[in-house]
């Protein structure tokens, strides 16, 4: 849905004024991230022209940001609500030295620090939901969506996509999300700053991103560990050809879920859909 799709449709959710990046800019502390932003008010989707940009050589740490997408896009295929004026839509050029199997942690990191984000802005605790979705309350605030290009034995480059539900009314959201999906408005009944929020999230990613490159994930497990919120949760997990239900223990080193099965066997999952179960 395009920018005046949204406007008409659902003019409560195009309202805000635009995102004052002078404002972000100053008193940004960071070391790596957000050194420069590329600011567009409609995109197709952030991930897609920052990965443009990344192929046409971009330095690690460049932002691009949009106030609405008209192909903005979540895991596994799916659509991400992209409204004008009242969110956050970003993506973030990462060149990270890992190994291509290790490039998971990137979404563990950022999960990692937009869950402390979150923490600034509400008095809820935000809940990882294994791998990317930040939910609080059960109802999904955030998501992550990151896209690594690997050549045989490193990672090239990682496109840090993150989408915040912010002052989204819940009643201009279509039906189907409006049982599962809320925004710091909803859950605060103020809007809140978007530009403190922008400001907070990407000081917290570089400090994350920055305690990865220097210690790895092992430092970052336990604040992880401490927002992971289907710790002991029966889960089914769908994969391309199996199903796998258990409970849900943890996270391994390499940010696999584990999950332990009715035989007491703990499995490692790399990647699927968590679907949590009522027992
Ligand atoms: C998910 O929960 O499935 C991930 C959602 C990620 C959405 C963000 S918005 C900015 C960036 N550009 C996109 O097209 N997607 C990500």
């Amino acid at each position: 849905m395009s920018a005046s799709d949204y406007r008409s449709i659902f003019p409560a959710a195009a309202r805000g004024a635009p995102l004052d990046l002078a404002q972000v800019r100053e008193h940004l502390d960071v070391k790596r991230l957000g050194t420069k932003f590329h600011y567009f008010t409609e995109i197709g989707s952030t991930n897609n022209y920052a990965r443009e940009l990344a192929e046409r050589g971009a330095a690690e740490g460049e932002v691009v940001l949009a106030e609405s997408q008209s192909q903005g896009r979540g895991r596994l295929g799916r659509r991400w609500e992209s409204p004008p004026f009242s969110n956050l839509y970003l993506s973030v050029i990462l060149r990270p030295k890992l190994p291509p199997d290790q490039a998971p942690q990137i979404t563990l990191m950022a999960a990692v620090a937009l869950a402390e984000t979150v923490g600034w802005f509400i008095p809820q605790k935000a809940a990882i939901k294994w791998p990317n979705d930040i939910l609080v309350d059960g109802k999904k605030l955030a998501g992550i969506l990151t896209e690594a290009v690997c050549v045989p034995e490193r990672v090239e480059y990682v496109i840090l996509g993150i989408g915040v539900n912010v002052n989204y009314p819940i009643d201009s959201m279509p039906q189907e999300l409006r049982q599962r999906a809320t925004s710091l408005l909803d859950l605060t009944r103020i809007e809140v700053n978007r530009e403190s929020f922008l400001r907070r999230l990407i000081q917290d990613l570089d400090r994350c991103y920055g305690d990865l490159e220097q210690s790895g994930f092992e430092p970052l497990a336990p604040r992880w560990e401490a927002h992971f919120g289907l710790r002991g949760q029966r889960v089914r997990i769908e994969l391309l050809d199996q199903v796998i239900v258990g409970r849900a223990r943890g996270i391994a080193r390499d940010g696999a879920l584990l999950v332990e099965g009715d035989d007491g066997a703990v499995q490692k999952v790399i990647a699927g859909d968590v679907i949590p179960l009522e027992t």
